[in-house]
């Protein structure tokens, strides 16, 4: 379904991502591990046209996206949860939401606009509410339900947990299992929290110094590999 073909990303005339290959099929859940600065944010910036300069080839459902602008590939149905969550702090939650609408086709893809409220009830309660009042779980589920509202196929996850309080988390990890397991929606999931990965995820790659150095089925992430790669 997306498939990435020697892909090359650059700051300025700096490489941050040389020779990636990615393939993850419709409905499946990917997760991308790695220890901090290996290239996974810049991984999902280059999937989405957000860097200076690309190379390589990015394609989903056989399409082309990579000489797409990025409102393009978000049209084409590639939703972004960014690592920090990328809220509009001034805006309500009711306006924030509306952004991921602008995303749409409108070309008769399934929607989610229902989903969003059930899924995270406590939008609907604070749809007037400026996104920079709420906690950083509530900012997740926020981001979450923006890229929902793009009417995605598949949604790059930067992070979802990170710095948010305990008791949120799981009900932000029980969401995007749903999004995955009950809807269908493909994910790709960058995440430091490896217990949620393995339980979520169908495949993994390992990346450092913007390279995949390792990938597989998800039973196939064994201690000794994350002892390697990772900071565990
Ligand atoms: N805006 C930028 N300009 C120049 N270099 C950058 C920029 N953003 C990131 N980099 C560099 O690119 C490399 C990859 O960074 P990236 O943010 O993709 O890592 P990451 O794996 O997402 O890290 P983390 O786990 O801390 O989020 C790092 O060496 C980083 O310093
Ligand atoms: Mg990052």
């Amino acid at each position: 379904m997306l498939e990435i073909k020697n892909l090359e990303a650059y700051y300025g005339n700096s490489r941050a991502l040389q020779g990636i290959n990615l393939k993850i099929e419709t409905g499946k859940f990917m997760a991308v591990l790695g220890r901090n600065g290996v290239g996974k944010t810049t991984l999902f910036k280059a999937i989405l046209g957000l860097m200076d300069r690309c190379g390589g080839e990015i394609a989903l459902g056989g399409d082309r996206l990579d000489q797409m602008p990025t409102y393009k590939r978000a049209h084409a149905g590639i939703g972004y949860v960014p690592q920090g969550r990328g809220i509009i702090p001034t805006f309500t939650v009711r306006e924030n939401l509306k952004m991921g609408t602008f995303a749409r086709t409108g070309n008769g893809s399934k929607t989610y606009d229902d989903l969003v409220f059930e899924i995270f009830p406590v939008l609907r309660e604070f749809l007037d509410r400026q996104g920079g009042n709420l906690s950083g779980g509530q900012q997740q589920q926020l981001a979450i339900g923006r890229a929902l509202l793009t009417n995605p196929k598949i949604i790059l996850l930067d992070e979802p947990t990170e710095g948010i309080q305990p008791n949120i988390v799981e009900q932000i990890e029980q969401a995007i299992m749903t999004l995955n397991k009950v809807h269908g929606i493909t994910i790709i999931l960058v995440e430091q929290d490896i217990d949620f990965a393995r339980r979520a995820s169908d495949s993994f790659v390992i990346m450092e110094k913007g390279r995949v150095v390792a990938e597989g089925p998800i039973k196939s992430l064994t201690d000794n590999l994350m002892h390697k790669h990772m900071a565990v």
